[in-house]
Parts: C-alpha cells; sequence; structure tokens
C-alpha cells in the first residue's frame, strides 16, 4: 500500500496500542510517524527542568514556548530532543509521565503544539498521526480516523511489559491519566463521529494493522 497522499489519525488511551500500530502503518504505506504525545512528554521535560511550578499554566506557557523541539519522524527511530538535548529515555520517565496530563491541560501549550503538528502534517504527503485529539482537532480532514481501545488490564499489562513495572500500579496510573486527559476543558480525549473505533484485546498487532490497512486502502487512492 503506497497511497500517494494519506493522512491517518490514530486517537485512543495509553496502552491502547497506537504507537506499535502506527509505526507499523507508516512503515508499510512508506511515511513518516508522529508521535503527539512524545511532543506533550518533551515540552513536560522541559518544565521540569526549569523547575516551573505546575499549578501554574501561564509559567508552564512560558518555557514551553520557549522550547526548542527537535521532532523525530522516523518510524523505525522517532527521535527527540528538546533546547538540543535528546530526550527519549526521560520522556518515558515517572517523573514526566507524572506531570504530562498537568502541562497537556493548559491551552496555550496546545495551540502552541497543534500548529506545530498541523505544519509537520502539511510536508509529508503520507502521514501516520498518534495522539487524543487527532481526529477533533489536529487534523479534522484526515483520510482515516481510527480509535483504539482496549481493556484496561489489557492496556496496563502491554504498559508494564515495556517498561517493566508492577501491572497493578500501571493499572491505577493509568485510569488516574485516563481521566485527566477525557475531563480537561480544551481539546479532552474522545471519540470522533467520523471514527472506525477497533478494539484491540485480544488481538494480535499484526490483525489490527491488516484491518486498518484494509480500511485505507477502501478510502484512498494508490
Ligand atoms: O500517548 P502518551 O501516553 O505518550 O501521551 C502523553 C500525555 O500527553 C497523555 O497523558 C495525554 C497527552 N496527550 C494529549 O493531551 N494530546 C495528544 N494529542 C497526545 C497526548
Amino acid at each position: 500500500v503506497r497511497p500517494e497522499k494519506c493522512v491517518v489519525a490514530v486517537d485512543g488511551p495509553s496502552g491502547s496500542g497506537k504507537s506499535t500500530v502506527s509505526r507499523r502503518l507508516a512503515t508499510r504505506v512508506d511515511g513518516v510517524y508522529l508521535d503527539t504525545g512524545a511532543m506533550y512528554r518533551a515540552v513536560t521535560w522541559a518544565v521540569l527542568q526549569a523547575g516551573a511550578d505546575l499549578n501554574d499554566p501561564d509559567a508552564i506557557a512560558k518555557i514551553v514556548l520557549e522550547t526548542e523541539l527537535s521532532i523525530g519522524t522516523d518510524p523505525a527511530a522517532p527521535h527527540f530532543a528538546a533546547n538540543g538535548t535528546n530526550v527519549d529515555a526521560p520522556i518515558r520517565g515517572v517523573e514526566v509521565t507524572q506531570a504530562v496530563s498537568a502541562v497537556a491541560a493548559v491551552p496555550a501549550v496546545r495551540k502552541h503544539l497543534v500548529s506545530l503538528q498541523q505544519a509537520i502534517i502539511a510536508a509529508h504527503p503520507r502521514i501516520i498521526v498518534e495522539g487524543r485529539d487527532i481526529a477533533s482537532v489536529v487534523a479534522p480532514d484526515a483520510d482515516l480516523k481510527v480509535y483504539l481501545t482496549a481493556s484496561s488490564a489489557a492496556r496496563a499489562a502491554r504498559r508494564s511489559a515495556e517498561d517493566a513495572s508492577d501491572v497493578a500500579a500501571t493499572e491505577a496510573d493509568l485510569a488516574r491519566r485516563d481521566k485527566l486527559d477525557s475531563t480537561r476543558k480544551t481539546d479532552p480525549l474522545k471519540l470522533a463521529d467520523d471514527a472506525v473505533e477497533v478494539d484491540t484485546t485480544g488481538i494480535g498487532i499484526d490483525e489490527v494493522v491488516a484491518y486498518v490497512l484494509n480500511l485505507l486502502n477502501s478510502k484512498v487512492k494508490s
């Protein structure tokens, strides 16, 4: 499958399989991959680095707007840097994971990152974009909108297999973040009207990728 042009939005909660599915899809269509969650994580790293108060949205916004991001879009190696420092490891760490929902809830932060995301999308003919608000806000004209879900137990099991954390603690942390992400005022996580919902509980990754590629095939010209 190598469409001339395709923008695919992949939204869903943490641990639903978005990253793995999106990276594989990008490789299969010979396109690029944009991990918008990693962008929120990278600016959160910069906010923590600057020692800003997480209860002060103005202070958070100021730092985020001053942060120089380098955003990797190679699905095989999507490297990120903030202010010249590679942040691939720390953005997956517990400090950033704990703080990211607070930073992602600041409207000025979202506005800034959404405009960066839209510029990246405009610059690439084939792109798979994963996040929470891609179908609704970032790319409302996407060729295909997929919403991945999975049971909370399946999502926690996947996350703890990735980072060797305790399953019960991970499930509690996912529930906490899902609640923050879906109840925030600006661009909460929600299922777009024209998105296809795919429940990945108990389904192998290859099957999910094949299913989404089929959907894409029926929507775009190769
Ligand atoms: O997908 P992730 O766990 O790496 O996302 C990190 C956080 O960023 C998550 O708590 C929600 C937020 N996020 C967001 O608000 N909007 C996006 N488009 C992507 C992520």
